[in-house]
């Protein structure tokens, strides 16, 4: 799901490497018929959607000569996520990836969970329905396989704390005052990962960070005060373990997606990916500093959602997708991004969720709330 993003991408790739282990049986996409088609020609799965309606007679027609099933709209990307299959990548981006993510794990017993969003959102509610349908979460983003891979063999009882780190994005080193100026184009430009353009804003304003806080949250079942976040601008290091003995334990590869996304596809076992192996001479040095919330006032707030519970992370995360949308429009500008959310939070402290239909309540609402924040 999300087969035409970054993480689809990188994924086809890994079993292109692979073609003795995987077939491609579904494939969703937003609208880009181009690259889904080509898609289909190269996997020739069995099932493809498009969610965007207006796409689907021009995409029949890109794929009329191939033995496929077609679907549109939301009722086709669900049923791609229902179609029958060992394993599905969930790496539709943002909210609108929630209902083909539950769908999958309602239906497939191994999600392997790159849209952070979905879990920033319901939480533990998503955690139950995984639970409920005994369906292994493996976790794609590559500081929660880090922590997933450290964790093996581990309680979370026995652990002092996790640490997340944080490539500190484009603007790690700008001066505060150029924070204003900063345009989409150049925010999209991340200094070490390839990624699509909202999560690439989401790394510049670190919010991106904090999503990841709360989705370690509720994948470790593990209290707010056990989550660190460390900026290690070469990404080599991608999380941490830290034992109440003092002992200290690091996961490492290159900063590239195929890895995490190899061991989730082979899990449990390990697939031989074609990944150029980390030379730690090469790199010479590795540093490390804490995040600076006068930089990141977005990690600050999603530190205030950690601690604040299910509502108030439903309305950040809500919020931050429009102030993100907005911003990429140039309809406001960079150092908004944060007062949007902050401005939302605060109308919405009482948001409270018991159950998923909260969850879309509540992400309605502080989509309506933002939105009518954004300047005209
Ligand atoms: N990229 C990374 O390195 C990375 C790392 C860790 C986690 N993640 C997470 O993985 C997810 C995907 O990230 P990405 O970088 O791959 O994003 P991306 O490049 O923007 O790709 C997003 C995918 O979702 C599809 N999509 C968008 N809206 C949709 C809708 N309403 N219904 C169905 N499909 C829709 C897009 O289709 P179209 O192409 O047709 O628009 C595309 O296939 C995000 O949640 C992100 O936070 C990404």
């Amino acid at each position: 799901m999300g087969a035409t993003g970054s993480i689809g991408d990188s994924t086809l790739q890994v079993i292109a490497a692979n073609p003795d282990d995987f077939t491609v049986s579904a494939v969703t996409a937003g609208n880009n018929i181009e690259r889904l088609a080509e898609i289909c020609h190269r996997f020739q799965p069995k099932f493809a959607a498009i969610a965007d309606e207006a796409s689907y007679n021009d995409f029949k027609s890109a794929v009329a000569s191939l033995d496929i099933e077609t679907a549109c709209g939301e009722a086709g990307v669900l049923a791609a996520a229902a179609y029958p299959t060992d394993r599905v990548m969930a790496a539709i981006t943002g909210f609108s990836g929630l209902k083909p993510t539950i769908t999958a794990l309602q239906n497939c017993s191994i999600v392997m969970l790159a849209n952070k969003e979905c879990l920033v959102a319901a939480g533990s509610l998503f955690m139950d329905i995984a639970a409920q349908h005994n369906t292994t979460v493996l976790p794609v983003d590559s500081e929660h396989n880090a922590l997933h891979q450290l964790l093996v063999s581990k309680s979370v009882e026995d652990v002092r704390h996790l640490t997340l780190t944080a490539s500190g994005g484009p603007f790690l080193n700008l001066p505060l005052v150029q924070l204003a100026e900063v345009t989409p184009e150049m925010a999209v430009k991340h200094p070490v990962w390839s990624m699509g353009e909202k999560i690439s804003i989401d790394s510049a304003t670190m919010l991106n960070k904090g999503l990841e806080l709360i989705e370690a949250q509720h994948l470790f079942s593990v209290s707010a005060d056990k989550l660190k976040v460390l900026i290690h601008p070469q990404s080599i290091i991608h999380g941490l373990v830290t034992m109440h003995d003092g002992s200290v334990m690091a996961h490492m590869g290159t900063p590239d997606m195929q890895i995490p996304i190899a061991y989730c596809l082979g899990w449990p076992e390990r697939l031989k990916a074609d990944i150029a192996a980390l030379d730690l001479a090469a790199e010479g040095e590795l540093s490390f500093l804490a995040p600076d919330f006068n930089r990141y006032p977005c990690l600050e707030l999603a530190y205030e959602a950690l601690n604040a519970g299910q509502g108030v992370q439903t309305v950040m995360n809500a919020a931050n997708e429009i102030a993100v949308e907005a911003f990429r429009k140039a309809q406001i500008g960079f150092n908004d991004i944060a007062g949007l959310i902050r401005a939302t939070m605060d109308k919405m402290t009482d948001a409270d969720i018991s159950c998923l239909a909260d969850v879309y309540e509540v992400d309605q609402a502080a989509r309506r709330q933002a939105f009518d924040r954004i300047p005209l």
